[in-house]
């Protein structure tokens, strides 16, 4: 709900309020937490502290513009055509329309309006913020930095957390505090990358049930920045939105920049609470319409399995073995097409390889078709190798400065997205797979980060555009594709998990998590993941052993249990199987096609984590149900038994539950507070748990 008092504007949700408005000639931010009488909400007056002190910066802007005495980041900066570089905004009144409240903020002489879009999704919490950016006048203006959202909140020495990853090593989370300066998050890689990824989470002292929390995430997938900084003026300020590195838009006469979408939230009720409000908002309203509601499939990818060799009567081998096991969707992965017999050539000719598939792709898909299973692509559509047919066409078709020698990175190069030639190439060769085989999966992928970012067909003062039209460009050519080609299921990948975000999620249904499969690693990973983004979206494969990264060796059924806590996929060479590994995947694809709807629907809860304790277990309840997933990764001192209290089951209900080969009926308030008592036998041992309200 919005409210509008003595200008002062409220957005309400359940638990949640946020309110601001425009006081002696400034925007200013009130408050944002839980819900107070908004009756009583009133501005505070600014006392100055001596000459050096700017009131500016000591008072909470609500979009923080650069200008005057102000030495605080800014939100937004730009430069005029005459050279001024100085913004001052002036509060021009507001709208709410289509439950958007519009603030209209106007340069005192220089023709820009700059809209902060509000939208508060009441049930779950969340506020979406957004800004536009529009040249009334008649000539150009540059943007130099302009952020999605700044948030105020009293204090400083919040701990903030993040991940410090890179490939293979997506979720190495940290935590900070930041009792002074400031702290970036950022990418500058073009893509979202696996460096830093693109949400907040600030605390003090919480924990998973308990605590503020204040959190939030970009809608948006390419060269973002969070800077947080603590003010010498008691207080804390959050911006995120587009990166500010290599970045000047030009506005022309007219045009609006839509900035990405930032989504807020506020709980205190600890990290629990937080991952439940940003899953549920990610399954109903992030994730694109088409498959919203369905539940994900169990597929084959080829990757692990056959690397760049894939070869039409192996896959046809694979793909028996598959459906045997049970999967629904059968994936090849790299090596289909072109000259691809590495990865150093064939990007970009996507045309079947007639050697590995004599009769053509038609053949496979009809086996896979014929089985009753769907068929996926992995493609990876904006790079190009130099030695392909593409690029010998083509070489101008890629990012280049001028004088400056092209860098490869996984012998590859990136395409020139600002270019109508290649989006339409791109569309083309999507849309002609979609259109002339039976395929209802895309693995999209994206194997480098760019350099040499110059884009030799737009004007001097537009290259610094293309990291934006860069991201632009692949959105909209999903969405082209999702207008023509219904229900197709599209997953992200971006050398594993360096494409995870809200922006992807809005359009791409998942994520490839990322290419370590080690079952050990994954359970670092996955947790760390499952903060911000629902386990749906997440894909994980059982794949096997020695894994390919570290060569560590895991039991079979354990390696199920990780994969089974996201959308789960087979990644192994199934043909390779024996007829107990078999029998084995058989029985743990059967449960998890039982208990799927509650992983990929249900809320989730780390009850343990191996960061901290001998064991680790993950619970996701939904509806009345629930399941518990347990790990044991070795036997200390002889110890077999373990306390797992659970949580989210209404402590009056009766709940049938079934685990190492039991079944007993326990109160729900006996499950919480006195917990399940278990049997953890050996290194790497693991048990799923099911229970069932009665
Ligand atoms: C990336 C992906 C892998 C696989 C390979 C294919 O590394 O993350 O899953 O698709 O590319 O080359």
């Amino acid at each position: 709900m919005i409210k509008v008092l003595n200008n002062i504007f409220v957005l309400e949700g359940k638990n949640i309020q946020y309110a601001f408005g425009p006081y002696k000639g400034l925007l200013r931010h009130i408050y944002f937490g839980n819900k107070a009488d908004e009756k009583d909400f009133e501005h505070f007056e600014i006392r100055d502290i001596s000459s050096n002190d700017s009131s500016c910066d000591i008072a909470w802007e609500e979009y923080t513009p650069w200008g005057g005495l102000r030495y605080k980041e800014p939100a937004v900066k730009v430069r005029f055509s005459d050279g001024t570089r100085d913004l001052v905004l002036e509060y021009d009144g507001f709208a709410i329309e289509e439950d958007v409240l519009r603030i209209m903020l106007k340069d005192k002489f220089y023709p820009i309006a700059i809209f902060l879009n509000y939208k508060i999704y009441e049930e779950y919490d969340i506020i979406a913020r957004w800004v536009d950016i529009k040249n009334l006048g008649e000539e150009d203006i540059f943007i130099e930095k302009a952020y999605s959202c700044e948030i105020n909140i009293d204090g400083t020495g919040y701990n903030i957390t993040n991940v410090l990853g890179h490939w293979v090593g997506e979720g190495r989370r940290f935590k900070q505090r930041l009792d002074g300066g400031k702290l970036i998050l950022e990418s500058r890689k073009g893509n979202t990358g696996h460096n830093n990824n693109p949400y907040f989470i600030l605390d003090i002292d919480a924990n998973e049930d308990k605590g503020e929390v204040y959190f939030g995430a970009l809608e948006y997938t390419g060269n973002f920045k969070i800077l947080v900084e603590a003010t010498p003026y008691y207080y804390t300020r959050l911006l995120m939105g587009l990166n500010d590195f290599d970045f000047e838009y030009k506005l022309k006469p007219s045009e609006a920049l839509i900035l990405p979408k930032a989504y807020i939230g506020y709980t205190d009720k600890g990290y629990s609470d937080m991952s439940h409000r940003l899953h549920r908002f990610v399954r109903d309203i992030i994730l694109p319409v088409d498959l919203r509601n369905s539940l994900r499939p169990v597929l084959f990818n080829s990757w692990e399995a056959t690397l760049f060799n894939v070869k039409c009567d192996e896959q046809i081998e694979l793909a028996r073995k598959a459906k045997d096991i049970g999967c629904e969707l059968f994936v090849v992965d790299d090596g289909w097409f072109g000259e691809r017999y590495s990865d150093s050539a064939g990007l970009g000719d996507w045309k079947v390889n007639r050697h590995k598939f004599p009769n053509g792709l038609e053949e496979l898909i009809h086996e896979v078709n014929g089985l009753g299973m769907d068929f996926g692509l992995w493609i990876e559509p904006e790079m190009v190798n130099p030695d392909s047919e593409l690029y010998r066409q083509h070489p101008d078709w890629v990012y280049r400065f001028n004088n400056r020698e092209l860098t490869t990175s996984r012998n590859q190069l990136v395409l020139n997205l600002s270019l109508n030639e290649v989006k339409e190439y791109i569309f083309n060769v999507l849309d002609g797979l979609l259109t002339n085989y039976n395929i209802k999966y895309i693995k999209w992928d994206m194997n480098r980060p760019f350099s040499e970012a110059g884009a030799l067909n737009l004007d001097i003062k537009e290259q610094k555009m293309i990291w934006f039209l860069h991201s632009k460009a692949v959105f909209d050519l999903i969405e082209r594709l999702r207008e023509k080609h219904n229900g197709i299921e599209i997953e992200a990948c971006a050398s594993g998990g360096g494409r995870m975000d809200f922006g992807v999620l809005n359009y791409f249904d998942e994520f490839w998590t990322s290419d370590n499969t080690d079952a050990l690693d994954r359970l670092f990973i996955q947790e760390s993941v499952s903060y911000i983004y629902p386990a749906k979206t997440m894909r994980c494969w059982v794949t096997d052993c020695p894994n390919f990264i570290n060569g560590r060796t895991i039991p079979l059924e354990f390696r199920f249990h990780v994969a089974m806590m996201g959308s789960l996929g087979i990644g192994g060479n199934i043909n390779k199987w024996t007829k107990e590994e078999i029998e084995l995947a058989k029985e743990k694809i059967k449960q998890y096609k039982e208990i799927r709807h509650i992983v990929q629907k249900g809320d989730l809860f780390r009850i343990k984590s191996i960061l901290k304790d001998e064991i680790h277990a993950i619970q996701y309840v939904y509806q009345g149900e629930s399941v518990v997933f347990v790990f044991k990764l070795y036997e200390k001192f002889g110890r077999k038994q373990y306390k797992v209290k659970l949580k989210g089951l209404n402590d009056d209900k009766i709940y049938e539950v079934k685990y190492s080969d039991k079944i007993v009926r326990k109160g729900g308030a006996y499950l919480k507070n006195v917990g399940l008592e278990l049997i953890l036998d050996g290194d790497f041992s693991s048990q799923l748990i099911r229970l069932k309200e009665i």
